[in-house]
């Protein structure tokens, strides 16, 4: 089945068709930069783009990065408070004349593409799927079920400044550190992730696992990593995987 996939980051929204029995990517990406301020309407209008762009008419998937329970958006994350309490599927549903929505979190939904085609295809156990860019974002796996909206970026780092801020990609460039300076944050964070959770597997995903043979060095924390299959496309596939199993 063929869905389109749309993955709403902070600073880029992401699209591509998707054919769901592989994962695969059967058109071009397509990105829009995402608008600033990320109001719902403004986020809403870029979607509309984003669906005539590719002239769909059929199921969308959509993960969006903040905490979201059924559809509904509970946190602004790094987008606007504006969000809060947003029907997110409703509300794209309305701007795109009455097209099927489903939405869930960004990297619950990388995540799926990596458990059911990806790097973490068959694993057992503890498993986190942890997306690096804007924010970091988790996708908590036990024995191939999801475990839903486990927000490990927002575990409080110090003086009240959440991980992420820390470790993020955001941060890398914030901060002007190169890939070591980064990796050895990044790793603090890992490490910290492993004394609460024992994981059996971390899986890396978002733009900078691409660079991971580069700065895996630097990483100390003892549990396996691998890097997502689908590097940062595993958003965009987990949508569209999600989206066919909803509808
Ligand atoms: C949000 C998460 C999201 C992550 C990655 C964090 O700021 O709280 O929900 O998954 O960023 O986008």
């Amino acid at each position: 089945m063929e869905v389109l996939g749309i993955d709403i980051g902070g600073t880029g929204i992401k699209a591509a068709i998707v054919e769901t029995k592989t994962g695969e990517l059967i058109s071009k990406r397509h990105r829009i930069d995402t608008p600033k301020p990320a109001t719902p309407e403004a986020v809403a209008k870029v979607v509309k783009e984003m669906v005539s762009y590719f002239n769909w008419k059929g199921i969308v998937g959509c993960c969006f990065p903040t905490i979201v329970v059924d559809g509904k958006c509970k946190h602004p994350g790094n987008l606007s408070e504006q969000w809060v309490d947003v029907k997110i599927d409703k509300l794209f549903k309305k701007t795109c004349e009455g097209l099927p929505f489903y939405v869930s979190n960004d990297a619950d939904l990388a995540g799926l593409a990596e458990i059911k085609l990806g790097a973490g295809k068959n694993s057992n156990g503890k498993v986190f799927v942890i997306t690096i860019g804007t924010g970091i974002g988790a996708g908590l796996f036990y024995n191939g079920k999801l475990i839903p909206n486990v927000e490990l970026g927002r575990i409080y780092h110090t003086d009240g400044e959440i991980i992420e801020k820390f470790a993020a990609d955001s941060a890398r460039k914030r901060d002007g550190l190169s890939l070591k300076q980064w990796a050895e944050r990044f790793d603090l964070f890992l490490i910290h992730i492993k004394t609460i959770h024992t994981p059996k597997l971390f899986i890396l995903a978002g733009g900078i696992s691409k660079k991971f043979k580069e700065f895996k060095g630097h990483l100390t924390v003892d549990v396996p990593i691998k890097v997502a299959k689908f590097k940062n496309n595993a958003g965009i596939i987990g949508a569209a995987l999600y989206a066919k199993k909803k509808h």
